[in-house]
């Protein structure tokens, strides 16, 4: 089968083609670079069935030419990361709105299958953890800008639903914190934590640490990805894709310490020196949906995770 990772010179979109090859498809990727890396697909180089096109998902010819001859896309190309929406939310509007919007079109035209990325950011400050994909969200005022994120994304899924309405076959996900191998150290705190203990630096912890996550390693991410994308049950829904482990943040600088051996001292930081917007207090999913009806569940637990992650960070 011929398929188009968008963004697949990201973190996880890099990964996914790296499974869809394994896995024997023809696998075409669309990104352009923005946040993406060649270094990511480097090893693809010389691979007979793959094909990287640098350009827009906000760009309709770039966007047929890829989609050609596919029968399924995973739609991954978004601008990511709160530093990124906050610095730029013209940029994270557009791209993960008009972007989405051309992708679904030209899919519902070829009649293709389309996996499209969401996010936990969805859920907004809501504190009813875990979260139920049904779930109210709770958002902060429009002049924070943290929150075109969240409300660019819950668009998508909206779209996502009004196409399915009409036909097109599709699935959505919302990612809790993945981490893993190739993820930015600069933008993200699983990587960030890791480096500074790898160099023996203070970790550095925003607030008390007491804002929790559900760290989700890469290979559960994919499995969770691939599964609402393969199957039937699948079809026009909605799942939470993450670990239900709640670690707050000290717990994870505190592991990340453990597991790499380090002398690191953790030193907290206020939230105004660096991120003058609302954090999201606890981030838990429920995860029962995708349980019963794709079977899927997080596995790998969070020091195996980092200890995979701390490995690739190593010189
Ligand atoms: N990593 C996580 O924990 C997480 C959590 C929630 C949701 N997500 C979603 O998963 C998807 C992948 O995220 P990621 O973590 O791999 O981030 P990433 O930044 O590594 O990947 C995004 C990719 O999209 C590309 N891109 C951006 N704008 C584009 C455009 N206009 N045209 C073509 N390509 C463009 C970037 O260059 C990059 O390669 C995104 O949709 C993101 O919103 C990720």
């Amino acid at each position: 089968m011929r398929i188009l990772v968008t963004g697949g010179a990201g973190y996880i979109g890099s990964h996914l083609v790296d499974k869809l090859l394994e896995a024997g498809h023809e696998v075409v990727a669309l990104d352009n670079l923005s946040s993406g890396r060649p270094e990511n697909l480097v090893h693809l180089e010389d691979a007979p069935r793959f094909r990287l096109i640098e350009g827009s998902i906000t760009d309709p010819k770039r966007v047929a030419e890829a989609m050609r001859g596919c029968a399924m896309v995973y739609h991954m190309a978004a601008v990511v990361g709160v530093r990124r929406v906050v610095e730029d939310p013209l940029a994270c509007i557009t791209t993960n709105v008009i972007g989405t919007h051309l992708v679904f079109e030209e899919a519902r035209r070829l009649g293709c299958k389309v996996l499209l990325a969401s996010s936990s950011e969805v859920y907004g400050k809501s504190t009813a953890v875990p979260f139920r994909e049904e779930d109210d969200r709770i958002l902060g005022p429009v002049t924070v800008s943290r929150w075109s994120y969240s409300a660019a994304k819950a668009v998508d899924e909206h779209l996502a639903l009004a196409y399915a309405a009409q036909g097109l076959l599709i699935a959505v996900v919302r990612y809790f914190n993945s981490y893993g191998p190739r993820m930015d150290p600069e933008s993200y705190v699983v990587p960030r934590f890791l480096r500074q203990a790898l160099d023996n630096q203070p970790i550095t912890v925003h607030g008390d640490g007491s804002q929790s996550r559900s760290f989700t390693y890469i290979e559960d991410t994919l499995r969770g990805t691939l599964l609402a994308a393969t199957t039937p049950e699948g079809e026009g829904k909605i799942f939470n894709i993450g670990s239900d482990r709640e670690t707050t943040i000290l717990e994870l600088a505190q592991t990340v310490i453990r597991v790499t051996r380090s002398a690191s001292p953790i030193s907290f930081v206020p939230y105004s020196h660096h991120r003058p917007f609302e954090d999201v207090p606890r981030r838990v999913p429920d995860v029962s949906r995708a349980r019963r009806l794709l079977g899927f569940e997080a596995r790998v637990p969070l020091e195996e995770g980092l200890l995979k992650t701390a490995r690739w960070l190593e010189p």
